[in-house]
């Protein structure tokens, strides 16, 4: 991108391992690590916490002002909150796209995820980190897996989490995510034109992390 900087972005639908793989890559290529998901999980629970009026407009899109949002190394910080965990809970995941959907809060996270990358080499994660934050990255992956095994990993996570999930509403909730962040008017999942596409059904994780970083190494090498 410039001679101080150097973005690799990985964008996908929900469930298609983008975090852990995304992670393990920064860490292997000596890169920062940006998962904005967890941005917007933040701005999420901030709301959960406040009782905010989900349909009052001006005050969802305060949230992401006048609360501080943190990403250090594994951990999350909302104020002074270690929420790593909190996050990813299963109420969270369920109102989190009412953040998302909100132009002001994705302008807001959009600049913070910005000003996160500037002068640095970073991994970012999201679903529009390659069409709209980082439009002119290095290099651009669309991480993705059927809808199918998306859920089967997503029940074996959240079990592990000590959660008792379904996996038809694992599925459901999945389909009805997909089709938000689809739809949703700003920053909506699409692949770039210039991304790569990786379908990860099957796949050890670690052959995912092989197989992106050669992708990245080729791409680097190109410019
Ligand atoms: O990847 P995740 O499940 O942690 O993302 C949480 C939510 O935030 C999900 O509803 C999609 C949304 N999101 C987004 O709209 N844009 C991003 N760059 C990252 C996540």
């Amino acid at each position: 991108m410039s001679d101080t900087q150097t973005v690799v972005t990985i964008d996908g639908p929900a469930g298609a391992g983008k975090s852990s793989v995304a992670r393990q890559l920064a860490a292997r290529l000596g890169y920062e690590f940006l998962d904005t998901g967890a941005m917007y999980r933040c701005v999420a629970l901030a709301g959960l916490r406040g009782e905010v009026d989900w349909s009052d407009e001006r005050d969802v899109a305060e949230l992401a002002t006048a609360h501080r949002i943190q990403l250090d190394g594994e951990r999350v910080w909302l104020d002074d909150n270690d929420v790593t965990h909190e996050i990813r809970a299963t109420r969270v995941t369920r109102v989190v796209h009412l953040a998302a959907d909100q132009p002001a809060v994705r302008a807001h996270l959009v600049q913070l995820q910005r000003e996160a990358a500037a002068g640095r080499a970073i991994v970012t994660e999201g679903r529009d980190q390659g069409t709209v934050v980082f439009p002119d990255a290095d290099c651009k992956i669309f991480l993705t897996a059927t809808a199918e095994e998306r859920a089967r990993r997503r029940v074996e996570d959240l079990k592990r989490r000590g959660e008792t999930p379904t996996y038809q509403d694992v599925f459901n909730e999945q389909n009805e995510r997909d089709r938000r962040d689809e739809t949703r008017e700003v920053g909506r999942l699409v692949k770039a034109d210039d991304a790569i596409q990786v379908l990860t059904d099957g796949m050890p994780r670690t052959d995912v992390v092989d197989a992106l970083e050669r992708i990245v190494l080729r791409r680097l090498s190109q410019e």
